[in-house]
């Protein structure tokens, strides 16, 4: 895919496992089917008998979480998260990011990541598209091989999600994604099938979603015709998180792990199963030995190290996360003002942003980072803090801001406060995931109470709303007064992945200075279908009109603003989709009142995806710096005052509005999905494919970005070679500075038979050049680069007749144009 960087063959990636198969034949079938689910939520059962060691995985894909709860736990690097990384489109970034990784999950202790996350950007509001690479399946693809050599490189195995179908999350563990096979094959299986064919991924994990009417974890045709079969995968497949709905047809459609242990449709349940004559003595032992393979090529299969957790913060892994956020961040647009020269006068950083360091998204993606670097404090970093003024303007949250302090959570076995806690321990967040063992074991996952308790004092006088969010039945009083039930009349929202309520919120009136006591009691309840309680509680002051006027007088007196708006972890999380792209609260206003104050205002966006801009027009500079991973106010303030240019570009396309976006129609059943089913009724039509198609205008395309300086492209020609093609085309450095710069190769079919898109991404570059500088580079296409996937035969089909090559900057700044006529071929799957 990219012309440099090492070649990096399949055959260097896979250990081939031998010992496996001595280990297999000598075990008993229990032992054998031990293997197949797990034995806690990371990890598998070790066999002390034979000295087979624990296998232990940990999520994943912007870091290693490690054990434990998906809050707190041991301290882990922070990376940019998955679209920061495709919009960095550098292959050769990502594979040393998924290196530095592997030392991350060893430091866990662990052999196994939970990554990377590679579905495709189908709907601009999916909540987990921050998780993903791209609205493309190439560049998915290249940066997926990247991370997994990088990761595998260091023995530690990839395990790439979710396979397959799983581009929204509403309803997620149970929704009907219904896309036709040609749509599969040319872009929702492709990053997977490069993962395989070309990255060697050692591990895949099934999606929660049904695709075509059958759970992705009992669907023979995708985990064992396709994956297997097709491109010759020989790993193991494991379900995500009780995304296993049952025993034989799991195991016999090619399942090899359920996850998490301990077992609900394994166990005894398959030995039941392989007795009754259901699954067959011979698939178990393959699923066994598809198991043992994973240990052996992770060593994991002899490991008898004690489990060991580290926080391990290294320089160099500091350094390569600042490098890699500065990166991906995108320069979206910029009438002069960026870089920043150093300031004489003040410099008002404004904004939800400014002093919260966004550095990831929600979901099982977060970790307990070891540091946090917020916007203002990268600057205060930079600068020093005399020339800096802060105003916050509006709140962007969605919900209610953490209650933090010194806190205190007492557990109580069974379901009520009546009897004296079982356990008490300090709480400085009141945010809990609780996951067995709980209280150290001393109260039942499924039956248990929790109290959580401290004093809050509020900073302003007025009122206050104190929200609790729950997977579980929850209340909240302040000093003895109920003040927030989710406990009766609890629904069902869009909180803690589907099992928890929205947010119940009350208010009450506080004194500055005067604290309050806050209690919170909280009971488990029988889970849908994810087994675990959580709990989250925040009070915060509802902010005004007059913080927005505020922070314009603040502008207006300042050489410059910076204002940092956009969204956090609470937005872009899995679990829950998006419902709509305004940027939250009331930061439209915000940003358009302080251009208004001061026209010398840079907008800098941290989002996990496209957002609608209405004041785009009079900001000078908007900078998107997505989530960065823990040293996002440094990577900023390094793009802000060109220590580091903005070396991203759009791995997605940011529409104009809402209503533009691929999956915008007036049938539910396409976006969000109704009565169980999503169709993906707009076929290969995603993203930039959409757009061509229908001659929509975007915001900014896909593929847009710019950099400190300025390129030019020439020369572009193309010849037919070995059935596929080689393009040459010049590029040069016209500015004044050393820069970056992506080429990007797409192909059109000019006399298609079938419909297809106006021109699709099939090869690109990233490369650095000084001012002036020339450099020629070499594209070489395979024959796939022009075949579309013909349904009906079941094979790749190149047409006769004319292709049309584009080589530019964007989707929609092609720069040269060359044609080239292709021999009509079939190529095999
Ligand atoms: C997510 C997976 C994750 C798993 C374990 C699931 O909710 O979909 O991506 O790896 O949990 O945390």
């Amino acid at each position: 895919m990219k012309t440099e960087g090492r070649p990096h063959g399949r055959d260097d990636m896979q250990k081939k496992p031998t010992e496996a198969e001595k280990f297999v034949n000598q075990l008993t079938l229990e032992e054998q089917v031990s293997l197949l689910s797990g034995e806690d939520f990371w990890s598998l059962p070790a066999i002390p008998r034979l000295g087979v060691g624990k296998l232990r995985v940990t999520d994943g894909p912007n870091g290693a979480r490690g054990g434990g709860s998906l809050v707190g736990g041991v301290k882990s690097a922070a990376f940019p998260v998955g679209i920061a990384l495709g919009a960095t489109w550098d292959a050769a970034l990502v594979e040393e990011v998924g290196a530095s990784l592997a030392e991350e999950v060893k430091s866990k202790g662990a052999h196994v990541l939970l990554a990377p996350t590679v579905n495709i950007h189908r709907s601009v509001t999916n909540g987990r598209n921050f998780e993903c690479y791209s609205e493309d399946p190439e560049l998915s693809a290249a940066l997926a091989v990247a991370y997994i050599r990088g990761l595998q490189g260091k023995g530690v195995a990839a395990t790439i999600k979710h396979f397959a179908g799983n581009e929204s999350e509403i309803e997620r563990t149970t929704m009907d994604s219904v896309v036709d096979e040609r749509s599969l094959r040319e872009v929702y299986l492709r990053p997977f099938e490069a993962a395989v064919k070309e990255g060697g991924t050692w591990a895949v994990m099934s999606s929660y979603n049904r695709l075509n009417g059958t759970y992705t974890a009992e669907n023979g045709w995708l985990l064992t015709h396709v994956l297997r079969g097709d491109w010759g995968f020989d790993g193991t497949v494991m379900s995500d998180w009780f995304g296993s709905r049952s025993t034989a047809p799991t195991v016999n459609a090619g399942l090899d792990i359920e996850m998490p242990g301990p077992p609900r449709d394994r166990g005894a349940a398959l030995v039941a199963a392989v007795e009754a004559g259901e699954v067959g003595r011979d698939t178990v032992r393959k699923r066994a030995l598809n198991v043992l393979g994973l240990m052996e090529r992770t060593g994991a299969l002899l490991d008898q190290r004690p489990h060991q957790e580290r926080a391990d913060d290294r320089p160099e892994t500091r350094e390569l996360i600042r490098r890699a956020g500065a990166a991906g961040m995108v320069l979206l647009k910029n009438d002069g003002m960026l870089p920043l020269s150093e300031p004489r006068g003040t410099i008002a950083v404004i904004g939800p942003n400014a002093q919260v360091a966004q550095i990831m998204g929600g979901g099982s993606a977060q970790l307990n980072p070891h540091y946090a670097v917020s916007p203002w404090d990268g600057l205060v970093a930079r600068l020093g803090g005399e020339r800096l003024v802060h105003e916050q303007g509006c709140t962007n949250h969605r919900w209610e801001p953490l209650w933090t302090g010194d806190l205190t959570v007492e557990f109580f076995a069974g379901r009520d406060f009546g009897a004296a806690p079982a356990h008490v321990e300090p709480m400085n967040a009141a945010t809990a995931f609780w996951i067995p063992p709980i209280a150290g074991g001393k109260v039942q996952a499924d039956s248990f109470a929790a109290r959580i308790s401290g004093a809050y004092t509020p900073e302003q006088s007025g009122t206050h709303r104190f929200g609790v969010t729950a997977a579980g039945y929850a209340r909240l009083y302040v000093d003895g007064s109920l003040v927030a039930d989710a406990w009766e009349g609890w629904t069902k929202g869009r909180t803690f992945f589907e099992e928890g309520c929205d947010e119940v919120v009350g208010e009450a009136v506080l004194e500055a200075g005067r604290p309050v006591e806050v209690v919170v009691e909280f009971t488990s309840k029988r889970a849908d279908n994810l087994r675990f309680s959580a709990i989250r509680v925040g009070v915060g002051r509802p902010l005004s009109d007059a913080d927005i006027a505020r922070a314009a007088e603040a502008a207006a007196r300042a050489e410059t603003a910076l204002v940092f708006v956009g969204r956090s972890g609470e937005w872009d999380t899995e679990g829950s989709d998006l419902e709509g792209i305004a940027l939250p609260g009331r930061q439209d206003e915000l940003v358009a009142a302080v251009l208004k104050a001061n026209p010398r205002t840079v907008v800098v966006l941290q989002t996990g995806g496209p957002v609608e801009l209405p004041w785009m027009v009079d900001a000078p500079a908007i900078l998107q710096a997505w989530y960065p991973g823990q040293e996002c106010g440094n990577a900023i303030a390094d793009v802000l005052f060109g220590d580091a240019e903005p070396g991203g570009r759009l791995p997605q396309t940011f529409p104009r509005r809402w209503s533009d976006n691929p999956t915008w129609s007036q049938d539910p059943e396409v976006y969000p999905g109704s009565g169980g089913k999503v169709r993906y009724e707009e076929g290969v039509f995603i993203g930039y494919r959409h757009y061509d198609r229908f001659g929509l205008e975007p915001l900014f395309p896909f593929g847009h970005g710019l950099g400190y300086t300025s390129f030019a492209l020439s020369d572009l020609d193309v010849i037919e070679r070995r059935g596929g093609a080689r393009a040459t085309v010049k590029v040069i450095n016209t500015g004044k500075r050393r820069g970056s710069t992506v080429v990007q190769l797409y192909v059109g079919d000019l006399e298609a038979s079938v419909p297809r898109p106006m021109k699709e991404l099939k090869a690109f570059a990233k490369i650095a050049l000084d001012p002036g500088e020339t450099r020629e580079l070499t594209f070489d296409l395979a024959p796939r680069a022009f075949a579309f996937f013909d349904q009906g035969a079941g094979c790749w089909r190149i047409e006769e007749g004319t292709f049309e090559l584009h080589a530019g900057f964007s989707a929609t700044d092609l720069r040269q144009s060359a044609a080239i006529s292709t021999p009509p071929d079939t190529l095999p799957l």
